[in-house]
């Protein structure tokens, strides 16, 4: 007690001796804003603790709402990553579920046991720790902190005084350096840039408004950046949390408005790109793998006529020779609307049936769509049974009335633990009559064709962010936010979540029924859901802007840990044209998700119909056919490390900042560069190079650019997408076929693009392609390629496995090497390959001849 009272004196005294000092603080804590009255740092300086009190409780100005006392938890939870989660002090409030994004969990309530060490905070306090090249330093008054980075001195984020914290309205700002900070991410939504423009903002509010629809918020939310500074550190931001936000992001400062939940900051030390993304991911869960097949093509639309129209478009594809991989049913397949079921007349099981499994028999894969809302039938088993299990989601104590494609509907509560086994046993249930290879889940913003009248405060939030750009209610053509899940948690909070939540339950049970790996295509996502699901942008337009812009979308949920990701290609509303399908498919054939869609009444865009289109598509996909093993290879990074397949070129080249603004090329993985015409009547296209050589994976030819980089006008006919390998890659390469299954049982080659000092290396990762798990506990093989140029000219191709446990291993074959940019124009001196560190003869069982290609060398 006597401590307490010496400490409360303390705090009078020093408070009052503040004040005297400070006059313009005064004026700071009179626009609101919190004063920290208590802090405790422990754990060896890796935590600390604090308690603020709204500016009112101090003797400030306080708007009415605030919350009074704040708790204030900061953590180095590991050396580079930070954490700052500011809560309400007296009562808990909500977070996102631990079981969504698991994570240290929240410390004791600061208030009711202040730590014996807590003292009166005067100035700041600094939280940091050897190891970590992050430095939080938090000041008292007014309550506010910044985040350094300790080797370079740079502040990271640097919060503004006048916090405010009430129960629906949170907001924060923090400053940013304007000429130096370039950010990415924040989403989702179709932007015109792929790095964030000054004076925009993105609303995050789960929503089914087309992609077309450029700079509001669309399907997913991703309250993450990263922002990257000359001479290239990179870091990420994360507000952890599922409410419904406006971000303002200024150039010079960032806001958050967010409408509930906590402050939960993560900060990620990078300093490359990908040790951004790999501290990420290792937080948020890191990307599902996927299996191998579906890194073939896939043909969908909205509004195929019968199973002889699917039979007619894998028939077509044939006959084209255009590699088809897996075909896809949208609704259309469904009696009526409803989930589970199929159409007595177009898609019966006794046509659909033999048509899955002819597919199979020629090793492709089905898909099929499936859409939230169960259709309120007493004559639809699925309903039935859902009722039964008393599973869907409700309002005023009773289910709640949406209305999507088969009329009035429930929606499952995916929060309900009995939810994830109704759909499990749903999908177990209709796989014994259609043995789908993977499920496409839309809608799942979830849709509503209703627009749900207010009912409480929840549906109309005293702020409104700006959803779809125009300050709509929340509620506008989706669940209410009054609607209420398991455990009482409403939607208000949780809205954001139910695409991840869904994901997970049709993850899990497609693991469960196939015992394979599985393949989800999710509309919705939010923080996490690359652990589960792949995504598309939705439902683009087939315009040339839009073409451009699937760039943009597709490098951002790289950054959001979802490296599975592409547009619907020729654009899926409005008719497509020969020229745009021509450059969509030369594009789409590096997206990592390759898949043609389209809507219904549209006019069709199978790539096979205009013979322009055809020839583009056999070259650009007969060039990503070979580059599978790459494609599998980046997979696995990305599913180890967090890695995107695609990537922006700074990833790379971080310290190039000509690399910062450029969104009209991409990089797969570190070194394959994507130059694609983006616009009409183009035969060119201007590319840019960052520093060191460049070969054309398609005639070898060479380009070398300078140490400051070069832009470059390449000719872009018709036909031809310009692809590039950067001199120090090593690239596994197969042959193309018409099936992934056939590609993998060719001879590998080994393009060795080498470095201006003769050197390369690349990486080859092997299994099954559809066990469960990729790499750990299953049997997969690394292997290590490197190449080293002697000073005489002799080169040394060594290939090393590094992890083998995959038997099939020991009989693959690499038949070809091919060396690109060896300065001898003649075959190089002496060339040697060792296995394993012991050399082998070329003319060795495995049969290895070799090239010397590309342009300082010849072929
Ligand atoms: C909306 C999806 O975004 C689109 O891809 C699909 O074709 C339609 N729903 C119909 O299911």
């Amino acid at each position: 007690m006597a401590t307490r009272s010496l400490l409360l004196l303390c705090l009078c005294l020093c408070l009052f001796a503040s004040r005297l000092c400070s006059s313009k603080e005064e004026e700071q804590l009179a626009a609101g804003g919190y004063r920290v009255a208590r802090v405790a740092v422990d754990d060896g300086g890796r935590r600390l603790r604090a308690e603020a009190e709204a500016a009112a409780a101090t003797g400030g100005v306080s708007s009415t709402g605030d919350v009074q006392r704040l708790a204030v938890y900061a953590s180095l939870e590991t050396d580079s990553r930070l954490r700052v989660r500011i809560t309400d002090g007296d009562r808990p409030r909500w977070e996102v579920p631990q079981d969504i994004i698991p994570r240290p969990a929240p410390e004791d309530d600061l208030h009711n046991a202040p730590p014996a060490s807590s003292t009166p905070l005067q100035g700041s306090r600094v939280l940091s720790a050897a190891g970590s090249d992050l430095v939080l330093t938090v000041h008292a008054s007014p309550f506010r902190f910044t985040v350094s980075r300790r080797s370079t001195g740079d502040v990271l984020f640097d919060t503004a005084p006048g916090l405010v914290f009430r129960d629906k309205y949170l907001e924060v700002t923090s400053a940013l350096p304007a000429g130096r900070a370039s950010l990415y991410g924040l989403g989702e939504q179709t932007k015109g840039s792929f790095r964030l423009r000054h004076n925009d903002t993105f609303t995050l509010w789960n929503a089914d408004i087309g992609a077309a629809h450029v700079d509001v918020n669309l399907y997913g939310a991703h309250p993450f950046y990263m922002d990257v500074r000359p001479p290239g550190a990179a870091h990420g931001v994360l507000l952890l949390s599922s409410n419904g936000m406006d971000v303002l992001y200024g150039g010079s400062y960032v806001t958050y408005k967010v409408i509930g939940g906590v402050l939960d900051f993560y900060f990620f030390a990078g300093p490359s790109p990908l040790a951004v993304v790999d501290q990420y991911t290792q937080l948020i869960g890191r990307p599902a793998p996927m299996p191998y097949w579906s890194f073939g093509f896939h043909q969908c639309r909205y509004g195929y006529l019968n199973v002889s129209d699917l039979e007619r478009v894998v028939a077509g594809y044939a006959k084209a020779r255009i590699p088809l991989e897996v075909m896809w049913t949208d609704i259309d397949y469904m009696d009526g609307f409803k989930d589970f079921t199929l159409d007595h007349v177009n898609f019966t099981a006794a046509e659909l049936r033999p048509f899955v499994d002819r597919l199979h028999r020629n090793a492709q894969k089905y898909v099929l769509i499936l859409d939230p809302g169960i259709r309120i039938d007493a004559t639809y088993g699925t309903f039935v049974r859902g009722m039964q299990q008393d599973i869907f989601l409700k309002r005023n104590g009773t289910n709640f009335l949406g209305n999507v494609w088969p009329g009035d509907v429930y929606f499952p509560d995916f929060m309900h633990p009995r939810a994830a086994e109704f759909w499990a046993r749903e999908i177990s249930l209709f796989r014994r009559t259609i043995p789908v290879d993977g499920l496409w889940i839309d809608m799942n913003e979830i849709s509503n064709f209703y627009n749900p009248e207010p009912m409480n405060a929840l549906d109309d939030p005293p702020y409104r962010i700006n959803n779809n750009g125009t300050h709509r209610p929340i509620n506008n053509k989706t669940v209410p936010a009054s609607a209420v899940h398991y455990g009482g948690v409403t939607e208000y909070d949780a809205h954001n979540l139910f695409g991840l939540l869904e994901a997970r339950a049709t993850h899990r049970a497609l693991l469960r029924d196939t015992g394979r790996r599985p393949f989800v295509l999710s509309r919705s996502t939010f923080v996490g859901s690359g652990r589960y699901t792949a995504h598309w942008t939705g439902d683009n337009a087939a315009t040339w802007g839009d073409l451009r812009y699937s760039i943009n979308t597709m490098l951002s949920f790289g950054l959001f840990g979802m490296p599975m990701i592409g547009a619907d290609i020729c654009g899926f509303n409005g008719d497509t044209t020969e020229e745009l399908c021509g450059r969509w498919i030369q594009l789409g054939a590096f997206y990592p998700f390759s898949r043609d869609h389209s809507a219904i009444f549209t006019v069709r865009r199978e790539l096979y119909l205009w013979p322009s289109v055809a020839a583009s598509a056999r070259k650009a996909l007969g060039l990503r056919y070979q580059l599978l093993p790459y494609f599998y290879t980046l997979m696995y990074e990305a599913h180890t490390t967090g890695a995107p397949i695609a990537r922006p070129l700074f990833f790379s080249y971080p310290h190039d900042v000509a690399t910062y603004g450029v969104d009209r090329q991409f990089l797969l993985g570190r070194g394959v560069l994507v130059s694609p015409v983006l616009e009409p009547g183009a035969t060119t296209v201007d590319a840019y190079f960052p520093a060191g050589r460049w070969f054309s994976l398609y005639d070898h030819s060479l380009t070398v650019a300078t140490k400051t980089g070069e832009h470059v006008t390449l000719p872009a006919p018709a036909d031809t997408v310009n692809v590039h390998v950067a001199g120090g890659t090593i690239l596994p390469l197969q042959q193309s076929a018409l099936t992934t299954s056939r590609a993998r049982r060719t001879a590998f080659h080994l393009l060795v693009a080498l470095a201006e000092d003769g050197t390369a290396s690349g990486d080859l990762f092997l299994d099954d392609g559809e066990s469960p798990e990729m790499g750990g506990r299953s049997d997969w093989s690394l292997v290590r390629f490197s190449c080293a140029t002697g000073s005489d000219g002799s080169i040394k191709v060594r290939s090393e496995v590094v992890h083998n446990s995959y038997a099939q291993t020991r009989t693959l074959v690499i038949s070809k090497v091919v060396l690109m940019g060896h300065r001898s124009p003649a075959a190089p001196k002496k060339l040697t390959v060792h296995v394993n560190g012991a050399e082998v003869e070329p003319s060795s069982p495995a049969g290895t001849r070799y090239q010397n290609a590309g342009g300082l060398g010849g072929v």
